[in-house]
């Protein structure tokens, strides 16, 4: 299965240009589902004025070096290790999940655009890499959805409770598992059951990324521009128009050490 290229496998069912056709609309979908949330929500409109009202209380005037630094280290740091999330289980999962399905949309397209047809051998490193990344998608997704989600974890609610807010993570879990099923079910011969997988691994498309309206799918975007607005705004004194930090040290008494604070 692992060496398996499953798209080069239905090349004679699905022209190589369908389903370059099909990547190219799925990118449209969540360009115009982002764009309408942004217009329909005003979050961008907002952002920016508050950035521009920052912009007023800053104490320092960052050079063009030092904005560089600031946006750099946002990039290393609270992006690419979603620092925002603590250190903990949490995380761990997050970027397990994303990293994974990063490398899995990564081989995706290298493999629809670049070795699309049975007749060109696509390189096993590539093969690997998809399976790996739709692999550490499931285990980061599956880990968050079945112990870490708030409703679960915290508020007692069974992990079979389903609201719209899960649209996104269960989206991006289908695509991953049926992904994996169509591509082992190919490659062992059982040719019927794959058609059912490939059937299921492109409605879950459908609703991954046709869905970006009403799912959480644009805070990867929405979540890198606030975190390098935020070090930007610390960096220049203006602390997103917030008080100052207090003086006195933080004490919240012995009661806080009784139960580990997840009631959020
Ligand atoms: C390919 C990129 C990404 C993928 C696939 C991804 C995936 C996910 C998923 C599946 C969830 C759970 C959603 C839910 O609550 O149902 C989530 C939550 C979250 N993501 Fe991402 N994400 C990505 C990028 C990012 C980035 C770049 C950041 C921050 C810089 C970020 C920060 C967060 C935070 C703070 C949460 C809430 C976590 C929690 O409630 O435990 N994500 N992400």
């Amino acid at each position: 299965m692992f060496y398996n290229n499953p798209f080069s496998g239905i090349s004679e069912l699905v022209s190589p240009i369908m389903m370059q056709l099909f990547l190219i609309t799925m990118v449209a979908l969540v360009a115009a589902g982002t764009l309408i949330d942004i217009i329909h929500k005003k979050n961008v409109k907002y952002f920016f004025q508050n950035a521009r009202k920052a912009k007023k209380n800053a104490k320092v005037q960052l050079t063009t070096s030092k904005r560089a630094s600031v946006i750099l280290k946002t990039v290393a740091h609270d992006i690419a290790t979603t620092a925002e999330l603590g250190r903990g289980k949490r995380r761990v999962a997050h970027v397990l999940g994303m990293y994974g399905t990063i490398i899995f949309w990564a081989a995706s397209a290298f493999m629809i655009f670049a070795f699309p047809s049975a007749g060109i051998e696509t390189p096993s490193s590539l093969t690997m890499a998809w399976h790996i990344g739709a692999i550490m998608t499931c285990l980061g997704g599956y880990w968050f959805w079945f112990f870490l989600r708030v409703d679960v974890s915290a508020e007692a609610n069974p992990w079979y409770r389903i609201i719209q807010a899960d649209l996104f993570v269960l989206a991006l879990l289908a695509c991953a598992t049926f992904g994996l099923a169509w591509s082992f079910t190919q490659s062992s011969g059982m040719q019927n059951l794959s058609y059912i997988f490939l059937v299921l691994f492109i409605v879950a498309n459908l609703v991954l990324f046709g869905g970006v309206y009403w799912s959480k799918f644009a805070h990867m975007f929405y979540k890198p521009g606030a975190a390098i607005q935020k070090n930007l705004a610390e960096a220049d004194g203006s602390r997103d128009n917030l008080p100052p930090p207090a003086e006195a040290p933080e004490q919240f008494g012995l009661g806080i050490k009784r139960e580990e604070p997840k009631h959020y």
